[in-house]
């Protein structure tokens, strides 16, 4: 047995050395390893032998296996690394080539104008707060001081969902103006926050869709007048529309939650069919707003002696066809690709707000 283990690693040495390739190398291994190999097959007859025997045998042949599967692990490296050098030797990458081109996608101008808004009125240390779509009647309405029989109601051409048994009637929310409500209730004054989000009425033609977004305000602290709700709206407009000089007034209007609330319009000029912004030649509607009235205070548990503030209402959509000259609303939902090539940011794109809002 010993004779025979001696010769067969000789042998098996010569051949792993003088091997010349990966293939004929595994063949040496199933034909030493493998399940009938030779090495195996040793080792199935050490059952033949007395104790004794099998036991010195036994070692030698472990000794002998070992060292036959490093070698053979040895020289498959070799090989390796042989077809690796081989191929660096030969191929070579052209890095000159020019890259495919691949689409990145664009961020749709609602998204843009959200986060424009957003950026302006974090710098102005306002918080972002956010409710429910499909909201209650009295946070979209009864708080707001729009009790059931109230006419605004009809205005609103709210779309209700069907009401269960012994629940509150449930509707798509017609405006963001109930997070106002859902905030106050959730926390104590003052409070400093805007509201982005969709909004829904049953309505659709050119100016209208029936989904919209809208960006909510509310401001309410101790002494908060009028104002501050000027200065606010006035720096907001400047820099989102990136018109230092832009003109801004306020037309008396109503809201039933605010009083007395106003219509907040920008200076613009119409020569010869372009719209520009800037100057007082003519002028354009651009958001809503008003003293939060001291029912809605008082409906949202707010002391309305000790506290009072502004809140204002912004279109979403209407803001971003004017900064970016969008014609036709429908259009933002149109789901048109080449649209949102076109009109759409690179998600790359330095913001153009960024230059806006430094000081
Ligand atoms: N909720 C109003 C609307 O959808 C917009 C609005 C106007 C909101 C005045 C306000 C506000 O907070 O003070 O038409």
């Amino acid at each position: 047995m010993q004779h025979e283990l001696s010769s067969l690693r000789e042998t098996v040495v010569s051949e792993v050395e003088s091997v010349s390739n990966l293939t004929d190398l595994e063949a040496i291994r199933v034909a030493t390893l493998g399940k009938k190999g030779r090495l195996t097959l040793l080792m199935k007859s050490l059952s033949n032998l007395s104790d004794d025997e099998r036991r010195s045998a036994g070692t030698i042949l472990n000794k002998i296996k070992n060292e036959i599967i490093a070698l053979i692990d040895v020289r498959k490296t070799q090989f390796e690394l042989e077809v690796i050098n081989l191929k660096l030797a030969e191929e070579s990458i052209d890095v000159t080539l020019p890259s495919r081109i691949r689409s990145k996608g664009f961020i749709h101008p609602i998204s843009q104008v959200i986060e424009e808004m957003i950026t302006i009125f974090g710098e102005m240390n306002f918080e972002i707060a956010s409710g429910p779509e499909i909201e209650e009647d009295f946070y979209n309405f009864t708080a707001l001081n729009i009790p059931p029989e109230h006419p605004a109601r009809q205005m609103h051409d709210t779309f209700y969902l069907t009401k269960r048994e012994g629940s509150e009637q449930k509707l798509l929310r017609t405006h963001t103006s109930p997070v106002q409500i859902r905030t106050m209730i959730g926390g104590c004054p003052p409070f400093r926050i805007i509201a982005p989000g969709r909004t829904y009425r049953h309505d659709y033609d050119m100016t209208h869709t029936p989904m919209f977004h809208q960006i909510e305000g509310l401001v309410i602290d101790d002494g908060t007048h009028f104002g501050h709700l000027k200065g606010c709206l006035a720096d907001f407009v400047r820099l989102f529309f990136e018109v230092d000089d832009l003109n801004v007034r306020f037309r008396p209007s109503y809201f039933p939650f605010t009083e007395p609330s106003a219509e907040m319009d920008i200076g613009c000029s119409r020569k010869s069919g372009q719209l520009r912004l800037g100057g007082d030649e003519d002028w354009m509607e651009i958001l809503g707003c008003g003293m939060v009235h001291p029912r809605v205070l008082q409906a949202s548990g707010v002391d309305s002696h000790r506290f009072q503030g502004f809140a204002f209402g912004v279109g979403v959509e209407r803001a971003a066809m004017l900064k970016y000259g969008i014609p036709d609303l429908r259009s933002f939902f149109d789901s048109d690709i080449r649209w949102l090539k076109h009109y759409g940011f690179g998600s790359l794109d330095i913001p153009s707000f960024l230059s806006g809002v430094t000081r």
